[in-house]
């Protein structure tokens, strides 16, 4: 490990004509990290993206890499190494000379490109497919060898947006495990950009969360998820979403269809708020909130079941062994410290 591929953006603002596709993101992101841009669609992570790699200039704020100012560096002064939604490989090019292209950009000598060509092949299993064009491999394999063109270059930074999206269910969870393992193996720093928060969720040692143009929250997966900072955050993580209730907090507990929950924030005095409660976190009991079956989705190993609680619509994942049938009568709770609370106005966890 060399220690490069340390990233930093400082205040950057991004205007395309009079609107602000970035309003001022700030992050540091460690060498050897993989870190990824998550958010819906038009949130700014291919912008911002664009801007690391020098693909894009800022309107303002700064670029920092390995500690060097590189706001105004052209594209290939970084070290940096890109690989698109659409693999953007030359059709006329076998697979070898693609993935030899970026190594004949920098002068290399004709005896050691082979070499290295060779050895980038291996890393992703395509050595045997190098003579084919890229129309004559699969969306997997051409994925591949635009990851191979980005390791030859053997920089310490790579870029990938949404690398997996043109691939089938299947083969995204193969290529997934395989880009993890490389981008340890190869010790480099990964920012990767995707709007699948699953994708995030498993590959991602930290994350941040945009919308609109901003920085919602940075975090490990796992804090992201269990302590969401805002409503829309927590919207947009887990799956099925959260369950978010408007309800009234009364000394130190949310009243849902007239009933109480107890929650851990006694210290707040009574005010409105926004219930937040993850379908995972519902449990069936034999007291709770009073709440009838309309529907269950059996998923197997679980169920997701869609409840009606007094006019509002709450979906709890439950246990395949507890399912209890449609239009039943049941009552759901929830432990104090799986219910989080937002300021409904300010959109804020509380
Ligand atoms: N060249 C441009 N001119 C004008 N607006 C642009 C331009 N490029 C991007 N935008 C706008 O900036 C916003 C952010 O775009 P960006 O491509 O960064 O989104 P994204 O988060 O990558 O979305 P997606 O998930 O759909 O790829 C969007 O509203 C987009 O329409
Ligand atoms: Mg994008």
């Amino acid at each position: 490990m060399n220690g490069r591929g340390h990233v930093r953006f400082e205040q950057i603002v991004k205007m395309h004509g009079n609107f602000k596709a970035l309003k001022g993101v700030d992050f540091d992101i460690r060498p050897a990290e993989f870190f990824a841009l998550l958010g819906p669609s038009g949130s700014g992570k291919s912008t911002t993206l664009r801007i690391l790699a020098g693909l894009d200039a800022p309107t303002s704020g700064r670029v920092m890499i390995d500690g060097k100012d590189v706001t105004s560096a052209d594209a290939r002064d970084r070290d940096v190494a890109m690989v698109f939604q659409s693999y953007a490989l030359y059709p006329h090019m076998t697979v070898f000379e693609n993935i030899a292209f970026p190594l004949e950009m920098a002068k290399m000598a004709k005896a050691d490109i082979a070499p290295a060509v060779q050895d980038a092949a291996r890393k992703v299993k395509i050595e045997h497919l190098l003579e084919r064009k890229p129309g004559q491999l699969s969306g997997g394999q051409q994925q591949r060898c635009a990851l191979a063109r980005a390791i030859v270059r053997r920089a310490s930074l790579f870029l990938l947006d949404e690398p997996l999206s043109n691939l089938d269910a299947k083969l995204r969870l193969e290529t997934r495990a395989e880009l993890k393992k490389l981008q340890r193996s190869l010790g480099v720093t990964a920012v990767y950009v995707t709007h699948d928060q699953e994708e995030a969720m498993t590959l991602a040692d930290r994350m941040a969360v945009f919308m609109a143009g901003e920085i919602e929250q940075i975090g490990t997966p796992a804090e992201v998820f269990t302590r969401p900072n805002s409503l829309d955050v927590a919207a947009f993580i887990g799956s099925p979403p959260m369950n978010l209730i408007p309800a009234r907090l009364a000394g130190g507990n949310v009243i849902i269809a007239g009933q109480p929950l107890a929650t851990t924030r006694a210290d707040l005095s009574d005010r409105n708020v926004t219930v937040g409660i993850r379908p995972s976190a519902l449990r069936i009991g034999p007291t709770g909130l009073p709440a009838k079956v309309d529907l269950v989705e059996d998923l197997g190993d679980s169920a997701v079941l869609d409840l009606d609680c007094a006019g509002t619509r709450v979906r709890a994942r439950i246990n395949h062994d507890d399912i209890p049938p449609e239009n039943s009568s049941v009552f759901v709770t929830a432990r104090p410290q799986d219910i989080h609370l937002f300021d409904p106005d300010t959109r804020k966890r509380i």
